[in-house]
């Protein structure tokens, strides 16, 4: 037996206990002749001590142990002496007097310390993450991270839903980023796809009656990597038959709810609030909002025109808008720090970031003179700016505009100290447009993903109006971050072909990459419909962490690489002959 007891559990009230512990050297003191050492496991540390007076020979093979050396020992627990007591552990009151000591595995010295404190490179933590997640701050994640799966899941099974695995040898499914492509030895010069999503199996398990689906599944996309988008990462997906958007949105918060409380104690108010795409556009610049804080976009374009700086005439006279923020209180930021934001503004994609800071019913800047004080108290009222308020403007096209004032606002926020880090705020952004168009391609796309059913009235416009046609479809935002993306499904071939023909899939190509999804909503498919939160976004919100790579065991670079095996790596001659496949050099 290697023991008996973990190094989190033992107290005072095991005194006189004769245990066997098994562990880590967590550290090593020697003082007056007593060699004291923190055993370490997954569950705590336990204060062990060899006292030479009791065995000379027990505490030579003491000194010889070193940091991350896994040992077995045998001993009593006794209690530490008064005022020697540590009251942070649950094991700080005993001690363990050591009879007999098993050094089960010798280390090497780690790269770095197993301290929650010490300040490590990424790259130094994810190529030695077996050293990283013995520390209690990197293992704790994944051990919420469990834990959510564990609450989804109980969840999930007592609302009726029932856990299927899909394919990961599949073919593609458009979630809107390259595909991972796996080549095939029987069939040569053939390929797997990675999904990107289960998407098309969730749907057909709705026509095969499933009713209620669920998977904690892997998915992979290849896709520009940044801090909350892995290769591969977790969704929680979700289908379900004979509903519509309230429903799934009411499944949803009240899985948000039991995740958030039974995961880290958090109470969340539900029904989340909604709002529509098109709002959410005009009042942040963005679909998903940070409204943890004020701070929204007007819109000055109607209030502007007609003064004299030229600008915003010209922008203006080209079709373009003028919007600004009204950062609070803030009139008295210098002149460097204006033209700090400025250049913000400007690596954001902007021309310029003009800014009036607000008197007495008047402002101040420079371009001030150019507008009349009939133009200035509009703005004024409008931006509901009071003397002390800076007001920060962008005029350019609809597009730039938004992006570049809600990517300030967040900047601002951060940077003023506006958002309250300890808030979770949720936000429902229903409502999309179905289309958008793709400039590069000169055509139209979907916003969603393809499947996604439109606003039964707006049908009629998919081929005159394509702008205008709305589709079911619902992300829920948490504190500016998407958390999860999912929509009520198209469910009967026709509008599925009307709707691939509208992005310009022809005949042929529908059939190739879909004929078995028409198929299968020609033999009776219920009306439907999922959603997918991103596992690793939501544990990484969860638990304060700046990257999803923190929540993943092994996580991989921004260039897509394994830290850890340096995967992907070369593959023998014999291994590409089989698959058909010649590398150019
Ligand atoms: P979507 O593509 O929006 O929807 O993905 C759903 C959620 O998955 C998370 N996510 C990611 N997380 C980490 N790294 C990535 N590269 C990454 N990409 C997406 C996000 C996102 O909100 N099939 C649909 C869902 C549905 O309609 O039911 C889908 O995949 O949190
Ligand atoms: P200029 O007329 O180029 O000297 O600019 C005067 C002020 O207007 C400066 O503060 C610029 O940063 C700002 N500005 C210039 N172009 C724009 C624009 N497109 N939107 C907002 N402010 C601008």
């Amino acid at each position: 037996m290697y023991r008996t007891h973990t190094c989190g559990e033992l107290t005072s009230k095991d005194l006189g206990k004769k245990v066997i512990l098994a562990g880590w050297v967590h550290r090593r003191r020697d003082h007056g002749g007593l060699i004291f050492i923190d055993l370490r496991d997954r569950y705590g540390l336990t204060q062990i001590v060899f006292n030479p007076a009791k065995s000379k020979e027990l505490h030579d093979t003491a000194e010889s142990l070193r940091g991350e050396y896994v040992v077995m020992v045998d001993g009593e627990v006794s209690l530490r002496p008064k005022g020697t007591e540590n009251p942070k552990l649950k094991t700080g009151e005993v001690e363990i007097a050591v009879s007999k000591l098993t050094i089960l595995n010798t280390a090497k010295t780690p790269p770095f310390e197993i301290d929650d404190e010490a300040q490590i490179s990424e790259e130094l933590r994810f190529t030695y993450r077996f050293v990283d997640l013995r520390r209690k701050s990197s293992r704790d994640k994944l051990i919420i991270r469990h834990k959510v799966c564990h609450i989804t899941r109980n969840f999930l099974e007592v609302e009726g839903f029932i856990e299927v695995e899909t394919p990961i040898l599949t073919k593609s499914t458009p979630e809107g980023a390259r595909d991972y492509l796996v080549p095939s030895r029987l069939s040569q010069g053939k390929f797997f796809a990675l999904p990107q999503s289960p998407q098309l199996f969730k749907q057909i398990l709705m026509v095969a009656g499933m009713d209620r689906y669920f998977q904690i599944a892997r998915c992979f996309r290849d896709e520009d990597l940044r801090a909350d988008r892995q290769p591969e990462f977790t969704q929680l997906d979700i289908e379900m038959s004979f509903v519509d958007v309230d429903d799934v949105l009411g499944l949803t918060e009240r899985l948000i709810k039991a995740i958030f409380k039974d995961g880290i104690g958090v109470d969340l108010k539900t029904p989340f609030p909604r709002i529509k795409h098109r709002e959410s556009i005009e009042r942040f610049g963005t679909d998903k909002p940070d409204i943890r804080f004020g701070m929204e976009l007007v819109d000055l374009t109607d209030t502007l025109k007609g003064g004299q700086f030229q600008t915003f005439e010209k922008v203006i006279a080209g079709g373009g808008i003028v919007k600004a923020l009204n950062l609070k209180g803030r009139a008295d930021i210098s002149r460097s720090e204006i033209d700090g934001l400025t250049e913000t503004a400007i690596k954001l994609g902007a021309k310029g970031l003009a800014y009036f800071k607000v008197g007495d019913g008047a402002v101040d800047c420079p371009i001030a003179k150019f507008f009349d004080e009939t133009r200035v108290k509009a703005m004024l009222t409008k931006m509901d700016a009071v003397k002390g308020d800076m007001i920060l403007a962008v005029a350019d096209k609809k597009e730039t505009v938004n992006d570049v004032l809600a990517r300030l606002r967040v900047a601002l926020a951060e940077k003023y100290g506006l958002i309250d880090k300890n808030k979770f705020n949720f936000l429902w952004v229903v409502e999309f447009p179905w289309f958008k168009y793709n400039n590069e391609e000169k055509r139209w796309e979907a916003e969603h993903h393809p499947f996604t059913a439109p606003y039964d009235e707006d049908i009629k416009l998919i081929e005159t109006h394509p702008e205008k046609v709305r589709a079911k479809a619902y992300d829920l935002v948490l504190n500016g971050t998407e958390i999860s993306s999912g929509s009520i499904r198209i469910h009967d071939s026709e509008t599925q072909l009307m709707i691939f023909k509208a992005i310009g899939l022809d005949e042929e190509e529908i059939k190739s990459r879909f004929g078995f999804l028409l198929e299968a909503f020609s033999y009776g498919a219920p009306p439907h419909g999922g959603i997918a939160p991103g596992l690793d976004r939501l544990i990484a919100m969860m638990t304060g962490s700046e990257s999803i790579r923190d929540v993943i065991a092994f996580p991989k670079t921004q260039k897509a690489v394994c830290f850890m095996t340096g995967a992907p790596s070369d593959v023998s001659e014999k291994q590409l002959k089989e698959l058909g496949l010649n590398l150019k050099k």
